[in-house]
């Protein structure tokens, strides 16, 4: 059972839907489309943040620890998610970013620390030391009461509320697609999908062939139902072109669903591209899951 405290604030989220994507294209192809609306689930915690932090604050209010440790960049989603859940949670928050104090605060930046997150900035090569540091009493000098948490909340706790993401599709489906950043979502993904459908991650990042290697350890068996589509990272992790803020745009109006430019807008770019190339079979059944992130639009 979840710590009452967490049973509160689970009250206060909105379920996330299915919305079926009617296209003149998917109708041509004869390929169903249906969005898992996981940015629904709230303004701040929202899509895979919800997902990946369920568990993760039920234990640390199991441990009684009453302040937790993370890390980010400049416009990190989960700093954000994790620094309104703490204020929603009363735990206390630390952020190390990655780099310099900039004299303008980004509007990521100011929410965290209107939400009570102390801010740390540590230069890139502590930063990335910061990262060999995966368990949650790991992080050297931490203290009584303290729980650190690893990049993007990636910990196998992460994995089992992104498992409750396919227990809520109520729908038969072949292909299930999701945007990557760690890989820890898609990971989930892969240990509670069945293994006649077949998951796509697509990375954010370029040169994301990383992630086959990073995906694997979190996996609990040997599935070999994924792969990652390595070509719509658009230059980079957060880069955009006008060809991808022009899609984004054109989704919003066309479907009243809006995307961001970091990981949604590059999955969903991606798929209708790969639809358009005949890659997936004429009859079949996409679900492709809405991450959330909207916060990280205003950039
Ligand atoms: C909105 C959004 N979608 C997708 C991802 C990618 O998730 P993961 O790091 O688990 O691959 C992230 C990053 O955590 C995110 O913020």
């Amino acid at each position: 059972m979840l710590h009452p405290k967490l049973q509160k604030l689970e009250k206060s989220l909105t379920p996330s839907t299915l919305t079926q994507i009617f296209d003149p294209l998917l109708e041509q192809k004869k390929i169903e489309l249906w969005l898992k609306r996981d940015d629904l689930i709230h303004p701040i915690i929202s899509g895979n943040k919800w997902r990946k932090l369920k568990y993760i604050l039920d234990h640390v209010l199991s441990l009684n620890a009453q302040t937790i440790i993370s890390m980010g960049g400049a416009y990190s989603n989960h700093l954000h998610a994790l620094a309104f859940a703490g204020k929603q949670l009363n735990l206390h928050t630390i952020g190390y970013i990655r780099g310099e104090r900039p004299k303008q605060f980004s509007s990521t930046l100011s929410d965290l620390e209107r939400w009570g997150m102390e801010l740390r900035f540590v230069s890139r090569s502590d930063y990335r030391i910061l990262r060999q540091y995966k368990n949650y009493n790991s992080l050297p000098g931490i203290q009584r009461g303290e729980y650190w948490l690893p990049e993007g909340g990636a910990t196998k706790l992460a994995l089992k509320g992104v498992a409750e993401i396919l227990m809520e599709i109520e729908i038969k489906y072949d292909c299930l697609c999701v945007p990557c950043g760690t890989g820890t979502t898609m990971a989930g993904l892969i240990n509670a999908s069945l293994t006649d459908c077949h998951i796509y991650g697509f990375s954010a990042l370029k040169g994301g062939g990383f992630l086959l290697k990073d995906i694997e350890p979190l996996l609990i068996a040997n599935n070999n139902n994924w792969s990652i589509q390595l070509a719509y990272h658009f230059g980079g992790f957060a880069k955009a072109n006008t060809e991808l803020l022009l899609f984004i745009e054109r989704f919003f109006n066309q479907y009243g669903i809006e995307l961001e430019q970091v990981y949604t807008g590059k999955m969903l770019y991606g798929l209708f591209d790969l639809i358009k190339k005949d890659f997936f079979k004429s009859g079949q059944k996409i679900v492709a899951v809405h991450t959330g992130g909207l916060q990280g639009k205003a950039r």
